[in-house]
């Protein structure tokens, strides 16, 4: 079982080139095959959980040819399933976005129920409203959701809560519905624009994306594109904060700034500086003392609530007492029990972590309960006393693209290791 080993200490130090927006990527692909025309999508995050959505995509019988590392080539033409196996949707939750893909360019789709996750319930009733508002018949039953409808004809949605997934979702059956859908309390996430971006791209007309309410005109069809997917903000936010709890000095490049903003907020109220580039962001902590402040994860613009673990690491070093309020996601502390083996003090009360500010990690074996929480782990080694070992990184590896690689890029001292044996090497050559 692979893990990752690290000795800590070390501030991080120089630049690391961020990849391609996963969370973009995934509706990206899937919307793809909204075109019988081939679609050429570039910078793809080479990463599991794309992986397994382009699997996915490949099983329902459209033909990709992956051009290299970051580039795959889709027909879509010649699909002929229309029900996407559970065996899919256990490992990433967005092969959902197929229902809404399929279901605006064929009427009709089946995708296995999505379950729960590690962070939450995860429940989907509003990507269904959305499906029913156009017209569509959504059955729930023996483990599956089937969309059907003779056609799909524009509405107007109002979103009860936020929802980055429903948006997406409602978005590209909308894109090919007849007549006009007007979906009101839309996420603004990047990706949301990203995604329809790319649709307008093949000849959708979608307005508004990026604010909460999104117009959408539906075509006949749409025709094939090449498309270069945006960086990913996590990503990005994931090494500034190790720069953060290192005490380094890191450049985070290929990003837009902007997308960053509530990231590098939080990490002046902490005391770092900041330098902005055009597309470029760079972290400077080594002189700083962290200061405590307080977080609440919001919708975008927001703070992300896919960076909480991560800012969490970093506050848990910060002289005197934080708080890190969660309000997306029910259970995304799971992590704190981790943290504290390796000397946090963190209290949670429902979901809100009061965090006392210790002067340092002390390493310890611990495990990675999701993606990202477990890259917050890997930062907090990266931080610490001696040596951790993280436990479970396939669920990193879901969403990182070489990440041991760009760590030791800065500095650190972190290998994947495989066997006993290849632990004892590695902590022969850090001690
Ligand atoms: C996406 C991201 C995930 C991120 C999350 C919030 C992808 C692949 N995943 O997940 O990394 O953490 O946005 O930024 O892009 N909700 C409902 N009913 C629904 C749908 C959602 O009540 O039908 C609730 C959720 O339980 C949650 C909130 O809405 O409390 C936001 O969830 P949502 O934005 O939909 O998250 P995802 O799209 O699943």
């Amino acid at each position: 079982m692979e893990q990752y080993m690290m000795r800590g200490g070390k501030p991080l130090m120089g630049s690391v080139p961020i990849s391609g927006a996963k969370n973009a990527a995934l509706a990206i692909l899937a919307a793809a095959v909204m075109t019988d025309d081939t679609v050429i999508i570039e910078n793809l995050p080479d990463v599991r959980d794309i992986n397994v959505m382009i699997g996915a995509l490949e099983d329902i019988g459209a033909n990709i040819v992956r051009e290299d590392k970051h580039v795959v080539r889709i027909n879509a033409s010649s699909i002929k399933g229309l029900s996407v196996d559970y065996e899919y949707i256990k490992k990433i939750r967005a092969s959902y976005y197929l229902l809404g893909a399929l279901l605006g360019k064929y009427k009709k789709a089946e995708v296995a129920l999505p379950g729960g996750c590690a962070i939450g319930s995860r429940p989907i009733d509003l990507h269904i409203k959305g499906f029913k508002a156009l017209g569509a018949q959504v059955d729930v039953g023996y483990g599956l959701i089937s969309a059907n409808a003779k056609r799909l004809v524009g509405s107007h949605i109002y979103l009860d809560k936020v929802s980055v997934g429903a948006t997406i979702n409602i978005l590209m059956a909308a894109a090919l519905a007849e007549g006009k859908t007007v979906i009101e309390n839309a996420a603004k996430e990047p990706h949301v624009v990203d995604v329809a971006n790319f649709l307008n791209s093949m000849g959708a007309n979608i307005r508004g994306a990026g604010t909460d309410v999104i117009r959408v005109v539906g075509v006949e069809k749409l025709h094939g594109t090449e498309y270069s997917v945006i960086p990913d903000q996590i990503e990005a936010g994931t090494f500034m904060f190790a720069a953060a709890a290192t005490h380094g000095d890191v450049t985070v490049c290929n990003v837009i700034p902007k997308h960053l903003e509530a990231t590098t907020a939080k990490l002046l109220e902490t005391g770092c500086e900041i330098v902005e580039y055009d597309d470029a962001v760079r972290v400077i902590a080594t002189n700083s003392k962290l200061t405590p402040t307080q977080v609440t994860t919001l919708p975008y613009p927001g703070f992300p609530t896919d960076m909480q673990p991560q800012m969490t690491v970093v506050l848990a070093l910060a002289e005197g007492t934080s708080t890190v309020t969660e309000s997306i996601f029910e259970n995304r502390f799971k992590y704190v029990d981790e943290l504290a083996r390796m000397g946090a003090q963190i209290k949670v009360e429902s979901n809100i972590a009061i965090i006392s500010g210790v002067e340092k990690y002390t390493g310890a074996r611990v495990s990675a309960p999701d993606l990202r929480a477990g890259a917050a782990l890997v930062i907090a080694g990266l931080a610490a006393d001696g040596i951790t070992t993280v436990d479970d990184i396939h669920y990193i590896q879901r969403g990182y693209e070489d990440f041991e690689e760009k760590l030791r890029g800065l500095g650190a001292s972190i290998e994947k290791v495989d066997s006993e044996r290849e632990a004892q090497k590695f902590i022969l050559k850090v001690s």
